[in-house]
């Protein structure tokens, strides 16, 4: 699977070299993109069978939603990236692994995606403007897109590009 074209729009935000956090990393689609562009990744996932650990990918398995404690206490990334997965009360902790100069890639389903299928649900969904009302006061937004997709397929998505002020 290829690279969310968000995520490659907005790849060159992350500073050189710097180490990139994959959130919910699934297959490993964006692990791969950066590690091919030179940056450590950290990939973590609940189910990691798709994750393979190589010289510069890191990967981790734990349940993101159980309760337990952050697996990443106290380390910050250059980026972290996060595609189509919401789990709201993982917000402050992903915010504070955005290391200084880093950059938060965010791009996952809103409402309005219920007429084209799942995910359906609300808690999947953001809400108007809710990536926006995540960053304000704490970083720069770079871009922001509240739209309808047809790549890969018919969806509504929020997306931010934002940098730690
Ligand atoms: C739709 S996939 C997105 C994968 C990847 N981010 C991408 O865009 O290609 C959602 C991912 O969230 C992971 N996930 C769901 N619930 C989780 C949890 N409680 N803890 C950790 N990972 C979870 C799933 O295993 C799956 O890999």
């Amino acid at each position: 699977m290829t690279a969310s074209s968000w995520i490659a729009a907005w790849a060159g935000l992350v500073p050189a070299g710097a180490g990139v956090l994959d959130i919910a990393a699934g297959k490993g689609r964006h692990t791969r993109f950066f590690a091919e562009r030179g940056h450590p990744i950290t990939a973590v996932d609940r189910d990691v069978s798709g994750l393979a650990t190589t010289d510069n990918i890191e990967v981790i398995a734990a349940d993101l939603e159980d309760g337990s404690p952050w697996p990443l206490a106290g380390r910050t990334f250059g980026a972290v990236v996060v595609t189509n997965y919401l789990h709201r009360p993982l917000f402050p902790v992903l915010l504070d692994s955005v290391g200084p100069g880093g950059v938060l890639l965010y791009e996952t389903f809103m409402i309005g995606n219920e007429r084209f299928g799942k995910p359906s649900r609300p808690e999947f969904l953001l809400n108007d403007g809710e990536l926006l009302e995540l960053v304000r006061g704490r970083f720069s937004v770079i871009a922001y897109e509240a739209r309808m997709i047809s790549e890969p397929a018919m969806a509504m998505v929020q997306r931010i590009a934002a940098r730690l002020l």
